[in-house]
């Protein structure tokens, strides 16, 4: 017995000396914090050629970031010194009167002013540093329950970075914009030759969790919006599909009562090739990568939807991933958040490639690439927030933008 257990003892010593080979968690280049988000809760990022830097703040993924018309919540953030932020373009244009819910419709809906900010999904400074502004017209109220927008609610606003203040406003129909669409976001395109009136156009996705997904393009110089590949497969997300990050599995709840849904989250990620020819996009809710060439989203003859639909390639699997990015390189960047990790796809050898990897990373929600040659990223724990099971709220403060830098000395791409 005593000779035994010695055995067992000795053995026990020898197998905890044993090293096996482990996962460091960590491949690329380090990632650099930037910036922490102790106050709201972000999604978005983009860097101007100066170096100034913008957030926003959906109330409709998170009910503490919805405006009631007294607790001075901004869902758009220039990003300053010391983790601090102000509200932008100004606080006024964060505040809609009365709040960003109108609650004298029954069910209660998006107020609809075109002239506020009403619930913001992403914020992109196009080649001219013009700070676009997406608003998706949707907030959650206090019980969780994502409302509908109104017409004047979706929108897409032009800040001058200058003299800060609004100088284009695209108001979409409600016939572009749905009522349960979600404006996700955007990427652009200012080449004359991309249409006829030659101020260039903005591709859009819409990742509504109602499922009503497809791409919304938009001419700048008419301010007319149209969609295409409304509804197919390649935008929705996949039946029963379930991501896992830092180990867990993530099962949504589509509001306050409703029984659980595989994650509900179609067309999100959105990026332009270099050359502008090709419109890659993504749903969070399945892990293939596809796109299109982007003269036929332009197009809005007769055949011009069938063309679209048949033209659609599917560029295989990048992971699970929010937003995207294109650098000079051609590079196609995509969280892989099951990995902790971001990676590119090469359409040159077709291939996806880790970029970087690291413990701190779980949901990268949105890319920025800037004149600087770094990828700036939001990691916003989004996966543990109460939009999914087990519908606590997890997520621990500060939020983070990090950075990284780009391979092969890629930097931003510019279509002017
Ligand atoms: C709500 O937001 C404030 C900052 O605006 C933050 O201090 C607070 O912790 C948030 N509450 C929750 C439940 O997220
Ligand atoms: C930032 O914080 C540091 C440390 O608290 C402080 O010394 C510095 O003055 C702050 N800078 C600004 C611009 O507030
Ligand atoms: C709220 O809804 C009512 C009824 O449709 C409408 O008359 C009013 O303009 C709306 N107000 C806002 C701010 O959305
Ligand atoms: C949630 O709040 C909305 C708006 O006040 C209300 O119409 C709805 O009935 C509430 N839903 C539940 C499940 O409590
Ligand atoms: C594809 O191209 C990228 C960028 O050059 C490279 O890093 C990667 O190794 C290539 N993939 C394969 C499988 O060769
Ligand atoms: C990046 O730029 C540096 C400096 O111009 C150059 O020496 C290097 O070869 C470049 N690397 C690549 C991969 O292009």
């Amino acid at each position: 017995m005593k000779t035994l257990l010695g055995i067992a003892a000795a053995f026990a010593t020898l197998l905890s000396a044993q090293q096996l080979v482990t996962d460091s968690g960590t491949a690329g280049p380090p990632i650099e914090l930037f910036h922490l988000y102790y106050d709201q809760w972000p999604t978005g990022i983009t860097v101007a050629k100066n170096g100034r830097k913008f957030s926003n703040y959906p109330p409709g993924l998170d009910k503490n970031n919805t405006n009631d018309g007294t607790n001075n919540k901004y869902t758009v953030a220039e990003l300053l010194v010391n983790n601090t932020e102000r509200a932008y373009p100004s606080a006024e244009f964060n505040n809609p009167p009365g709040g960003a819910i109108n609650y004298s419709t029954y069910p209660a809906t998006g107020a609809n002013y075109n002239n506020y900010l009403i619930g913001v999904q992403s914020v992109v400074l196009d080649p001219l540093d013009r700070l676009w502004i997406l608003d998706t017209g949707r907030a959650l109220t206090p019980n969780g329950t994502l409302v509908a927008s109104s017409y004047g609610g979706p929108k897409l606003v032009a800040v001058d970075l200058t003299s800060d203040s609004v100088i284009q406003t695209i108001v979409f129909p409600p016939t572009v914009a749905y009522p349960d669409s979600y404006l996700n976001d955007v990427r652009f395109d200012l080449r004359p030759s991309s249409t006829a009136t030659g101020k260039g156009v903005a591709y859009i996705t819409d990742s509504s969790s109602e499922g009503r997904n497809g791409i919304i393009i938009v001419d700048l110089g008419t301010g007319e919006s149209w969609r295409h590949l409304d509804g197919i497969a390649e935008v929705r997300s996949e039946r029963g599909f379930v991501p896992y990050v830092w180990g867990t599995p993530l099962y949504y709840i589509p509001g306050p009562g409703l029984p659980l849904s595989t994650v509900p989250l179609g067309a999100d990620g959105i990026a332009l090739s270099s050359d502008g020819e090709e419109l890659f996009w993504g749903p969070v809710g399945g892990r293939y990568l596809y796109s299109v060439p982007t003269l036929r989203l332009r197009a809005r003859d007769q055949y011009s939807e069938l063309l679209a639909q048949a033209a659609v390639v599917n560029r295989g699997q990048r992971g699970v991933s929010d937003g995207f990015e294109t650098d000079t390189n051609n590079f196609v960047y995509a969280g892989n958040m099951e990995q902790n990790a971001i990676s590119f796809y090469n359409p040159a050898n077709a291939t996806t490639t880790l970029f970087v990897r690291d413990p701190r990373i779980n949901w990268v929600d949105t890319m920025s690439i800037a004149n600087d040659g770094y990828l700036y990223f939001t990691v916003n724990q989004l996966c543990f927030s109460s939009g999914f099971f087990p519908g606590t709220d997890r997520r621990v403060r500060p939020f983070a933008l990090f950075r990284a830098k780009l391979p092969g000395n890629g930097t931003r791409v510019s279509l002017t």
